[in-house]
């Protein structure tokens, strides 16, 4: 299998780039520039290492560099941004830095014949970010593209394989981005284009099948796409030996806990202890009206649950977290995972019995993560499902949580569910809930007054809920939801939709 490392050097694209390779069924791993030497690479037998962007001037000590042997491994190398000034440096050219030099944004790129730029007109927009640049060459290489200020803005060493970009080829504001990666990936490095991430859990299925065989697998499962793949690529491997712990925490939406008990349990046959624990998180969150607070005892009591059943349990070989790629801290400090808040167990292995943490989708991202399932046969309406925060519901009931909110609130989400998914118009949100709010209004329902809550209606559309923006539903289904919810749940006297996008607020309300 071809492999493409993307050494990362600080860039805010680094996940991006390798998402872009893998698009092109070429694997990619990415490693920080500290965390690799040159012996690691080529033991590792790469196809092709791409340098990534980053904040730093080459010039500046502290900036991170790499042994320059990396340029003599007879690796092809693709060097993007600071990736192609650290090229230059390394080989003996110069970068200067100078303010009406920098350029930002879409700028005119001119290509001269080259292989990376086969399927490039002369003529193209590209998208640059950068202060610094190459004002000389190093030795052997020559310049193959340039723009209005920047008169190196990509350059080659052919009979080394070596090639560097200024602009971000990766990102879609590059109009021949893809095109350009593909030269690399095909022309330069001859990947084949053979690998799929499901071809992939097939074969790591096999191998954990020869490496965990007769050893006892513990896995927190909260019904979350990812623990929900991580359970059945351990399930197809070990079988009776994987046992899941499913805490319900009584803030699930309307009939998950069932539904996930049912896909595991009666469905794929997986040995599941559902722990019904509505009863104990609700008792430590009454009078708790802080968002945070809420958070902070959520998180808390999520662990003692599921220590409490892995103490019952007793010693496991193995604890498997459902931890993805865009989880794992990839930059500066080394691979480490980022434990993620609540359902991932973060701070388990200190008071957990078990010899060694396994992570089965640690190289994956999130819709590889999807299209896996799938092909193991999860539901799609487990699979495909919207982000749930890992408190749940008690982050979109504002102020008190009751047990009477509790279910106010998962009938109205999921009457809105319902009518966003009926619907034909238009891309689905990527995210869309509805919200118990504490404000009571006045209402008139037959001839009688009434007095009741507010669900405020919440659709998001976004990349990576990192900003999002309100989405504009068809008046329709604004409509429907609205009549259906103050007609069929008692205790609901208004309904308003939130227009607002983030920031400045947030997704969630709490
Ligand atoms: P915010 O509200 O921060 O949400 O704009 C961004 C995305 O993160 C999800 N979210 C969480 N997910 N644990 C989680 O696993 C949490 O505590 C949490 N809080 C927010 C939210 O649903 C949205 O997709």
């Amino acid at each position: 299998m071809d492999k493409i490392l993307v050494l990362d050097f600080g860039g805010q694209y680094n996940q991006l780039i390798a998402r872009r390779v893998r698009e092109q069924h070429v694997y990619a791993e990415i490693k920080p520039y500290d965390g690799v030497t040159v012996s690691d690479i080529r033991a590792a037998g790469y196809s092709g290492i791409i340098f990534t962007g980053g904040p730093n001037s080459v010039y500046d000590p502290a900036s991170p560099h790499f042994d320059p042997e990396i340029l003599e491994l007879g690796v092809p190398i693709l060097g993007i941004c600071y990736g192609m000034q650290l090229i230059a440096w390394m080989a003996g050219g110069t970068v200067s830095g100078a303010e009406h030099s920098s350029e930002y944004g879409k700028t005119a790129l001119t290509v001269r014949p080259d292989t990376l730029f086969t399927d490039v007109p002369a003529s193209s927009i590209c998208w640059m970010s950068h202060t610094d640049y190459v004002s000389k060459v190093p030795e052997g290489f020559e310049i193959t593209a340039f723009t209005e200020k920047c008169p190196c803005a990509a350059m080659r060493d052919e009979s080394r394989k070596i090639y560097a970009v200024q602009f971000h080829p990766e990102v879609t504001h590059t109009e021949y981005g893809r095109e350009i990666l593909r030269g690399f990936l095909f022309s330069v490095c001859g990947c084949a284009g053979d690998w799929d991430a499901r071809d992939f859990a097939e074969k790591m299925i096999e191998r954990y099948r020869a490496e965990l065989s007769g050893k006892k697998v513990l896995l927190a499962l909260s019904g979350g796409v990812d623990s929900s793949v991580a359970a059945v690529i351990l399930h197809r491997a070990v079988g009776e030996n994987l046992t899941c712990v499913f805490v319900d925490h009584g803030l699930l939406r309307k009939g998950e806990g069932d539904l996930v008990e049912k896909t595991f349990r009666r469905e794929l046959g997986v040995n599941l202890i559902r722990v019904n624990a509505a009863e104990r998180f609700l008792k430590k969150l009454t009078g708790v009206t802080e968002p945070e607070h809420k958070r902070k005892i959520i998180g808390e009591e999520f662990i003692r649950v599921f220590e409490a059943e892995a103490k019952k349990i007793g010693h496991v070989h193995y604890l498997a977290q459902g931890t993805i790629y865009p989880d794992v801290i990839e930059s500066g400090k080394g691979a480490s995972a980022v434990i993620k808040s609540h359902h991932n167990v973060g701070g388990l292995p200190d008071v957990i019995s078990f010899d060694e943490l396994i992570e089965p989708l640690r190289d994956f991202f999130k819709d590889e993560v999807r299209s896996v399932g799938l092909s193991l046969g999860l539901p799609e309406q487990l699979v495909m499902r919207q982000p749930f925060p890992g408190p749940g519901l008690a982050v979109r009931i504002v102020g008190e949580i009751t047990e009477n909110k509790i279910k106010t609130l998962q009938e109205a989400d999921a009457i809105f569910r319902e009518e966003v998914e009926k619907s034909r118009a238009g891309a689905k949100p990527d995210q869309y809930f509805a919200v118990l709010t504490d404000t009571r209004t006045v209402g008139v329902m037959g001839d009688a007054r009434t007095y009741g809550y507010a669900v405020a209606l919440r659709a998001v559309s976004t990349d990576d809920f990192m900003t999002a923006e309100w989405s504009r539903l068809p008046y329709e289904v604004l409509e429907r939801a609205s009549s259906r919810i103050t007609n069929e749940v008692p205790g609901v006297s208004r309904v308003v939709y939130d227009i607002s996008s983030k920031p400045p607020a947030t997704v969630e309300w709490e």
